[in-house]
């Protein structure tokens, strides 16, 4: 079987290159504008929640296998997706040779894995957010990445990155409607207060692998209080535990910081500092406010950034603009005025009662960003084509890094030089321990 599949490639690869305009998928398929099947091959892991809201916009795809711990959940899927091979075990189903590609819905606590695994295979993978929870997760990667990109295509799901409005927002700072940028805020104000891991609650139904949903995590005892949630919102069940999530950060952090980040076109900052509830070894904080220095690049200079959440807010620039009406917002801060925004829309607030804006080069309509293409669509797109995407693993991966970094300065209760080229922390050998989590044996990253 090997054998034949190995053949098949070899052949493919001759087509290729005598130029039939065609590329190989790693299940061997053909692909491209010329092929006769344009179709990936795709794994779904983690086949329902969130999956459910992928089901439309990969079915023109062939889902070749669904895998889940939970059966109920498998089968749910399976009813969408029936002749997809079932798996529980996500370690399997990536040793599946049919796969082109993955689509990963699972809990945070496992993504940094599904992806590193994925691309270790050589698989094309969109990666549920946040795609890491540590900076070591963050760090490999996009360290993979690196390694792969010439025939991968990545995207987190920040799929709110394709509303106009980034687009909006973005031209705004770069075109100087508030002069030279200085500081960016993102904020959330959800407040999920949980006092500390659920009590042991009786033992998990045969239809669940509990011992696979712990996954690399340290093991709690069950609870069915972590599988009671709404479709797409059971998340919000387990995501507030250091061992299966990081809370806001990675939750609405992980869109209301990428606001920021689409328009800042930044590197690993530079430090940290953080503070907020008092730490709770069992739950993320509620409460916390996390600034970084991010470097100078060659359109501005050095700029703070501070992340927001659970009630700790920006101050206003104007008592009578209540910020706290934005559940999740961002505002610029620059030398001659602010923005503010929401996922959806946007003011500008210039300094001084006399403004004109005769200083800002608005850009003509034809100069303005193109409308952004269905963002799954733009991986699937990117997988059969360039391997472009807007939110691929280094765009993505430095955001999860700075917030993960975050998480580790409130730890520290210090403020923390960052060396982003080494991913250490240079004035503070303690905290160094924190950049990355502890696994169960047996589990490795990098595998
Ligand atoms: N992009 C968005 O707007 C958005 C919205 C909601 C959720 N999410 C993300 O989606 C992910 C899932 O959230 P959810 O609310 O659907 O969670 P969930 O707890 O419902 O889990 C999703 C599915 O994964 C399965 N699963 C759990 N562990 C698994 C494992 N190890 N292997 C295979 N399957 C496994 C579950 O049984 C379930 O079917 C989270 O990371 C969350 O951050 C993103």
């Amino acid at each position: 079987m090997e054998k034949q599949r190995s053949t098949r490639r070899t052949f493919l690869k001759s087509a290729v290159a005598t130029g039939a305009g065609l590329i190989i998928l790693p299940s061997g398929t053909l692909s491209g504008a010329n092929a006769t099947s344009n179709k990936l091959n795709i794994a779904l892991i983690g086949s329902h929640g969130r999956a459910f809201q992928h089901y439309d916009s990969i079915d023109s795809e062939n889902i070749v296998a669904i895998c889940d711990v939970n059966e109920k959940n498998l089968d749910l899927a399976a009813a969408r997706f029936p002749k997809a091979k079932k798996y529980i075990d996500w370690r399997k189903c990536l040793d599946d040779k049919g796969i082109d590609a993955v689509v990963c819905c699972t809990p945070d606590h496992t993504h940094a894995f599904i992806g590193n695994w994925a691309m270790n295979r050589d698989l094309h993978i969109y990666l549920e957010k946040p795609i890491a929870m540590s900076v070591e997760e963050s760090r490999v990667l996009q360290a993979t990445y690196q390694k792969k990109k010439h025939k991968l295509a990545t995207q987190a799901g920040t799929q709110r990155h394709a509303y106009p409005n980034f687009s909006r927002v973005r031209e705004l700072i770069k075109d100087g409607a508030i002069g030279e940028l200085r500081h960016c805020y993102a904020w959330g104000r959800r407040q999920l207060r949980k006092p500390g891991y659920l009590p042991a609650a009786g033992s998990p139904p045969k239809t669940l692998d509990y011992d696979l949903w712990i996954g690399p995590s340290p093991m709690h005892p069950y609870n069915p209080g972590y599988f009671a949630g709404k479709p797409a919102a059971n998340c919000l069940n387990w995501n507030m535990y250091w061992d299966f999530g990081t809370g806001q950060v990675g939750d609405m952090g992980a869109h209301t910081m990428d606001l920021v980040w689409n328009a800042i076109d930044a590197d690993l900052p530079t430090s940290a500092v953080a503070k907020g509830e008092a730490f709770n070894p069992e739950v993320t904080p509620v409460e916390l406010e996390a600034t970084f220095k991010v470097p100078a690049n060659d359109w501005r200079g050095e700029i703070g950034v501070t992340w927001c959440q659970g009630g700790m807010m920006p101050r206003s620039p104007k008592k009578h603009i209540d910020l706290t009406q934005i559940g999740h917002g961002a505002m610029f801060k620059g030398t001659k005025g602010y923005v503010i925004a929401d996922f959806q829309s946007r003011v500008v607030l210039p300094f001084g009662d006399d403004a004109d804006f005769g200083y800002y080069d608005r850009r003509s309509k034809e100069e303005m960003t193109p409308k952004a293409k269905h963002f799954q669509k733009e991986w699937i797109d990117a997988c059969k084509g360039d391997l472009k995407t807007s939110c691929n693993f280094d765009y993505n991966g430095k955001m999860a890094e700075m917030m993960a970094l975050g998480l580790v300065a409130y730890k520290a209760g210090k403020k923390l030089n960052y060396d982003g080229a080494k991913g250490q922390i240079t004035n503070n050998a303690k905290a160094n321990e924190l950049l990355k989590r502890k696994y169960r044996k047996g589990w490795t990253l990098n595998g």
